[in-house]
């Protein structure tokens, strides 16, 4: 397949046929992974700028393995420690980074549109690692190539993401994503934590947790963004818990293999209960396994935009 997009900024950007062929790719990539020489030679003499202007472990670290294990040169850019803390705009940052020439810039920002503004701005590619509340498709895109690898088909499958909808962008891609794989998609949150424009989103909401778990093959935990949230969505953080919190009681009406997952950071206890985050159903750790070979798929085609594996 001949990849056409200079710049990853959302799901929708992407169609069935692409998102499977990011999948089989990964497939691939998950050897090259297993190997005692984790290293290939692809993208020699490229080199990644990992501009991350909010925390983060895993998707900023794998992108940082996935660029290393390709042979890219990956350089970090943090907002403390960067020009950004001294009234930089994100224009001007941007420019300066480009002028030293990166093939690519993965980015993670408080501002939704942060990417979008960089791809239209910049020559490079921009691989959108987060943007506000709008858009994480790499984290749906492990998403799905975690549930891939162990259902082959989306076909047939009802997922729940339960717990911090509005304010979610894992959610919002995790959706786009699932659905045009075919999957059917429900979400389950207190009516303060749901975004007005769900009821155009393709789903089917629920306010109820064992009544969203029912018979579902998988469930997606969102943590509390507690960052971004006004005061007074939440009474109390312990009723939240009590209430919305994934337990063993919700999970058990669920199927009997279900699957339960979460991007993490998680906070346990709070939109997860511990034993669950650690038990046989859970995923949270084949996602971060996942995420390096989806992440080398990535730079991969964006870097080269052409079919061509080593
Ligand atoms: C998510 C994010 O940053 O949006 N984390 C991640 O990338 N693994 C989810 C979160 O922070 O809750």
């Amino acid at each position: 397949m001949h990849w056409r997009h200079k710049d990853l900024l959302e799901i929708s950007q992407l169609t069935p046929e692409e998102i499977t062929h990011v999948f089989t790719t990964a497939a691939r990539f998950v050897e090259v992974n297993q190997r005692p020489v984790k290293k290939v030679p692809v993208l020699k003499g490229k080199s990644v700028v990992l501009f991350f202007s909010e925390p983060s472990t895993r998707t900023k670290t794998s992108f940082d393995i996935a660029g290393k294990r390709l042979s890219a040169d990956t350089f970090s850019l943090a907002k403390s420690g960067s020009a950004l803390q001294k009234g930089e705009s994100l224009n001007d940052t941007a420019l300066t980074l480009e002028a030293m020439s990166p093939d690519a810039i993965v980015i993670r920002h408080e501002h939704s549109g942060a990417a979008r503004f960089l791809a239209e701005r910049l020559q490079c590619s921009i691989i959108n690692a987060g943007d506000g509340w709008h858009a994480h498709p790499t984290q749906a895109l492990l998403d799905g190539f975690t549930l891939y690898q162990i259902w082959g088909s989306f076909t047939g499958k009802t997922i729940c993401i339960l717990g911090d909808i509005a304010h979610s962008r894992v959610a919002r891609s995790d959706v786009e994503l699932l659905t045009m794989l075919g999957a059917k998609v429900r979400v389950c949150a207190p009516r303060t934590l749901l975004p007005p424009a769900v009821l155009t989103w393709p789903v089917e909401v629920f306010n109820d947790v064992s009544q969203g778990c029912k018979d579902v093959d998988a469930i997606i935990c969102l943590r509390l963004q507690l960052e971004r949230q006004q005061a007074g969505l939440l009474p109390d953080l312990r009723e939240y818990a009590a209430i919305w919190g994934l337990a063993p009681r919700h999970v058990a009406q669920a199927a009997c293999d279900v699957k339960i997952m979460h991007p993490g950071p998680i906070n346990r206890g709070l939109e997860i209960a511990s034993e669950l985050a650690d038990s046989h159903a859970s995923l949270i750790l084949d996602q971060v396994n996942a995420g390096v070979a989806v992440r080398m798929t990535l730079l991969h085609l964006y870097l080269t935009r052409s079919r061509v594996l080593a």
